[in-house]
């Protein structure tokens, strides 16, 4: 590491962005356009005391949206000094509203509703429009609107329906608008975004999965001194990229438990092997606990039940091993920024329990290092990379922590999950052979136990389908079925039906998420 680049990963961390979280669905989304500007941005809660913004110095604040009206009781709103403290501030929908309100404009109630896609006329195509069309499409989804600009405010773009759509007041360096720049229907959105952040802000773009690195190296060697770290691996890329990392920072202080459960796709145990202990040289326990599994599994038909098992039992094993190492103080895990930012706060209802392999064994009394805590997903691809990870790896779609037992629908077994194996790896393969695997969020196989009648050469045959799921998404919570070629999915069947034994029929999943999920348990 040169001191050159020492330094600059430093400042990636001092150039924060602050997004305040006024209650939107999109913060994230905020962030993580943000991040993709390459400049580093937490998200904090809109009532963050004034101080301890200031504390932390951000270069630039960012007000979310969200779904109260400046005019309903316990509205969300923050201490109006923030507006004097001379730090870029970009106000989105109702982070506008919310500024032209605490700063003297005029805002209206229900009155000019706008959703969806909007066209934007651009008015002044200075700060936050430099570089862009006079006539843009936006969108749009608001009640409450801004219908005159506060004192020493100017509108910077309007719509049919919005009078202000955009406003600033560049001497105090404040800026709003009213339609959302970090969703992908605004076109164009993130380069208002990067205006607002290097023009208005000032920052360099330091933020690279690069210096994340050095920057992340730097803090564990702090962290953990000459301790010892164990690390689980699932096959996983978070896990991968933690287990990556800290080898990077510590080398053989690292110690990682590779606990097989059997449960996973085809060579992807071997790869995970392969990597680690031929490629990285990382001092690694591999534990082919196929058996276990399965004898713990044998019977056993409810998704609840199969979930809890194989947490426990990956814990259980996970332990065993641990504690035949000497003396281990840490324990690394793949905790990234959505769980960190949802954990405490998430009031949905439980629809299943998700369990990811790696998860802390409670009573083992380790501290946490976690240097994936302030990472989104693409970032951790990124990062992986840089580390020198395999891009099978890096880009392997996401997998459930149970694996293949939540695939099969039923008693897990042997011979299931060999079936089950073979079907998925000709899916993947079919489905990158048509260049498909990265613009779909998964695609795989799903086992069924009902049995129905074919014919196969002149025997008549009674087995089993197979279900093919394959469906696009930006972060899971919602998923759309994928409109995959007639070509593909004739490959995908001719290939399915001829080559697996004990399959006769493919199906197709054309389930959206919501009212179904992704995966079938
Ligand atoms: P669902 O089926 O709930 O899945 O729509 C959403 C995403 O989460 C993955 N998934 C899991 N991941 N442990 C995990 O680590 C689990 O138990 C689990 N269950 C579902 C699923 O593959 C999809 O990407």
């Amino acid at each position: 590491m040169t001191p050159k680049s020492a330094s600059s990963s430093k400042q990636a961390i001092k150039q924060l962005v602050l997004v305040l979280d006024f209650g939107a669905q999109y913060s994230q989304l905020i962030a993580r356009r943000v991040r993709e500007c390459k400049v580093y941005c937490e998200i904090l809660p809109y009532d963050t005391p004034v101080e301890e913004i200031v504390r932390r110095q951000p270069i630039g604040i960012i007000f979310s949206g969200g779904p109260s009206s400046v005019y309903e009781d316990g509205a969300p709103t923050c201490d109006p000094r923030i507006y004097d403290l001379r730090i870029p501030i970009l106000g989105i929908c109702y982070g506008m509203q919310l500024m032209a309100y605490q700063l003297g404009g005029g805002v209206v109630s229900g009155a000019r509703r706008e959703y969806g896609k909007t066209e934007l006329d651009v008015l002044d195509n200075g700060d936050l429009f430099q570089g862009l069309n006079p006539k843009l499409i936006c969108w749009m989804s608001h009640g409450d609107a801004v219908q005159s600009p506060p004192p020493g405010f100017s509108v910077i773009a309007r719509t049919s329906n919005s009078p202000v759509a955009a406003m600033s007041n560049p001497e105090k360096k404040l800026y709003g608008v009213q339609f959302h720049p970090e969703v992908v229907h605004t076109p164009w959105g993130i380069e208002v975004i990067r205006n607002f952040l290097y023009s208005e802000c000032g920052c360099q773009g330091l933020w690279t999965a690069e210096s994340f690195v050095k920057l992340s190296c730097d803090a564990i060697k702090k962290q953990v001194g000459d301790k010892s770290v164990v690390c689980g691996l699932s096959g996983g890329i978070d896990s991968a990229t933690v287990a990556a990392l800290v080898h990077r920072a510590i080398g053989d202080q690292l110690t990682c438990i590779f606990v097989n459960h059997g449960l996973l796709r085809k060579d992807e145990a071997e790869q995970v092997r392969r990597t680690f202990q031929d490629f990285f040289n990382v001092r690694l326990i591999y534990v082919d606990a196929e058996e276990r599994f399965l004898t713990r599994l044998k019977g056993v038909l409810d998704p609840e039940e199969k979930r809890k098992i194989i947490g426990e039992e990956f814990v259980r094993i996970f332990e065993e091993e641990a504690k035949k190492l000497p003396h281990v103080d840490y324990l690394a895990q793949g905790t990234l920024y959505p769980d960190v930012i949802e954990s405490g706060t998430k009031q949905a209802a439980k629809i299943k329990t998700h369990h990811n392999v790696g998860g802390l064994p409670d009573d083992m009394n380790l501290k946490l290092v976690e240097p994936l805590r302030y990472l989104f997903k693409d970032e951790v691809r990124r990062v992986a990379e840089e580390l020198g990870l395999p891009s099978e790896m890096v880009w392997r779609q996401p997998f459930p922590g149970p694996g293949l037992a939540i695939r099969i629908i039923g008693e897990v077994t042997k011979d299931r999950l060999e079936t089950l194996r073979e079907a998925d790896d000709i899916i993947v393969e079919e489905i990158k052979r048509a260049g498909l695997y990265r613009t779909l969020w998964q695609a795989f196989g799903v086992l069924a136990p009902v049995r129905s009648v074919g014919v196969m050469g002149d025997q008549r045959t009674y087995s089993y389908p197979i279900i093919l799921r394959a469906v696009t998404s930006e972060d899971a919570m919602t998923a759309d079925w994928a409109r995959l070629p007639w070509e593909v999915l004739e490959r995908i069947s001719n290939r399915v039906i001829n080559e697996v034994k004990g399959v006769n029929r493919l199906v197709y999943d054309v389930s959206s998420k919501p009212p179904a999920t992704i995966e079938w348990e």
